[in-house]
């Protein structure tokens, strides 16, 4: 097979941030996916609904010409979120969903959820209109493992937080570990897991081995390599509840190469190559439409793009770094050489 067409792809969980990193790295998203859940980790969070509505409108100025992208707009959960706020923007059709991230869990979320208790309201009227819950899910107790802050959080706090609001649609973002593809295979289609395309390459050692890679340094950290097996097996499964959220998470190389440096990995650029490659290797190329074009707007009720998006069969040419005025950013290198490169899209 020498081409792959397939459904022009979504990116259901992706960090643009703002002014001129958000010009420099948005063209290659917009470049080979349609649509977006814009993350709205910034400084200040984007928690109302006029926040995020700015937000948007400084996204679409920053769009290139006649690009095809649609970014979907989410609000950033605090103690103080005001149901009715939510509720509207939801409503008028400006927001796709809420993130919830626990206080000090990952970049910028000092303002997230400390209490649980303290967004009940918030959270009962979500269930009520449908309105999805993205989560990030670790738990940020120091007595736990950074290694096993996934699986706790799973047990102690999404468990419970399903039970108490069983039709609350959720999607646990970014799963990291067997036990987030388990918890999400054992329930039914109100519950969703993304899952990034560095967790399909990378594994802790990757980080950590023969010296330290902070460009492999993420959160949710990369786990053992048994984990790293289960979310290949989950994604290229074709099970309509895994989808793609590429977490790209661009942070420039001064900020990432520091004695405490920034967690997230740059994949926009090359994504779709690396799952391409990813998803040959496990013979499953077939699945690929799925989980990057299709299980997405399955889960949220919206139909899939029009559009289409075609590979070819040879090495990508894309830099190692991309320039952005704030200095420059690191691609993820996946440690070999994809075997599958971009070279069409039609609007179809
Ligand atoms: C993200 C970021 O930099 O905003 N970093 C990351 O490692 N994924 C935050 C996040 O999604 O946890
Ligand atoms: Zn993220």
């Amino acid at each position: 097979m020498e081409h792959l067409t397939l459904r022009t792809p979504d990116d259901w969980h992706l960090h643009l941030r703002d002014g001129a990193m958000l010009r420099a790295v948005l063209p290659w998203t917009a470049a080979h996916f349609a649509r977006a859940i814009i993350m709205p980790n910034l400084v200040p969070p984007v928690v109302t609904g006029a926040d995020a509505a700015a937000y948007r409108a400084r996204i679409l100025a920053a769009l290139p010409d006649g690009a095809e992208f649609t970014p979907l707009m989410t609000l950033y959960l605090t103690e103080d979120t005001d149901p009715d706020d939510v509720a509207a923007a939801h409503e008028s059709g400006l927001i796709t969903a809420v993130k919830l991230y626990p206080a000090g869990a990952t970049t910028n979320s000092a303002s997230g959820v400390s209490d649980l208790a303290k967004v009940q309201g918030v959270l009962e009227r979500m269930a009520e209109i449908g309105l999805p819950l993205c989560v990030h899910g670790e738990v940020t107790d120091p007595s736990v493992d950074i290694f096993d802050r996934e699986a706790a959080f799973i047990d102690r706090v999404l468990d419970p937080l399903r039970r108490r609001l069983p039709d609350l649609r959720v999607v646990l973002e970014h799963i990291t570990t067997s036990q987030g593809v388990d918890y999400v295979k054992a329930h039914d289609a109100g519950l969703g897991g993304t899952i990034t395309t560095h967790h399909l390459v990378i594994n802790r050692n990757h980080i950590l081995a023969g010296g330290i890679r902070p460009h492999y340094y993420c959160l949710p950290v990369a786990k053992r390599e048994e984990h790293r097996l289960a979310l290949r097996a989950a994604a290229t499964s074709g099970d309509a509840r895994f989808f793609l959220g590429t977490d790209s998470a661009p942070h420039t190389d001064p900020a990432k190469l520091q004695p405490c440096g920034c967690a997230g990995c740059f994949t926009a650029p090359n994504t779709m190559p690396v799952l391409a490659h990813v998803f040959e290797e496990e013979i499953a190329l077939d699945r690929l439409e799925a989980f990057a074009s299709l299980n997405g707007p399955a889960f949220y009720g919206v139909a899939p793009n029009d559009g289409t998006l075609t590979l070819e069969r040879g090495a990508p040419d894309l830099p190692p770094q991309i320039d952005t005025g704030d200095g420059a950013v690191t691609v993820f290198d996946p440690g070999f050489t994809p075997r599958w490169r971009v070279t069409a899209r039609s609007a179809g």
